[in-house]
């Protein structure tokens, strides 16, 4: 059995109030990646803030937590060899403008914080938002 890695995976709330969960879910399926665990989740300020800590001194910070706790999200923890570039392959670049033809914010974003959805970006980071998310126990397989 080869090696299997984790990333979290968020669809935020643009992306599911236009009901666009199911083609996201497709395509990180599509990716050859399995969900582990899934559940959807309305964030409140702080949890939001938490999450995005490493943004804090950023500009868009008050925003971004605006908008992810203006509506429902999706938690996925995906799982496959590779799981953070897949997902992130998968998303395109942030920036739906300079994400690449097929990726889920080329097809579905509207700007760079309405981006459709969220990629861990490392291993060690994954590990960390997994646990924003999900139990240990919610992660057995
Ligand atoms: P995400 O992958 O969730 O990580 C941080 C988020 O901040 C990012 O996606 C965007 O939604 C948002 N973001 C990043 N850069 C900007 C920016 N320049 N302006 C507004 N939002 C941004």
């Amino acid at each position: 059995m080869p090696n299997l890695t984790r990333t979290l995976a968020l669809i935020k709330p643009d992306a599911f109030e236009r009901r666009l969960t199911g083609k996201i879910v497709d395509a990180a399926l599509d990716a050859g990646l399995t969900i582990v665990a899934m559940k959807s989740v309305n964030l409140n300020r702080a949890q939001a803030e938490a999450f995005y800590a490493v943004h804090r001194e950023r500009p868009f910070f008050d925003s971004l937590v605006a908008f992810m706790t203006s509506g429902t999200i999706v938690a996925m923890v995906l799982e496959g060899g590779t799981a953070v570039p897949a997902w992130r392959d998968a998303m395109g670049a942030t920036d739906p403008a300079d994400a690449a033809p097929g990726t889920i914010r080329r097809r579905f974003a509207e700007s760079i914080e309405r981006n459709c959805c969220h990629g861990s970006d490392s291993d060690a980071n994954a590990a960390i938002e997994i646990g924003c998310f999900f139990s240990g126990e919610e992660l057995l397989r």
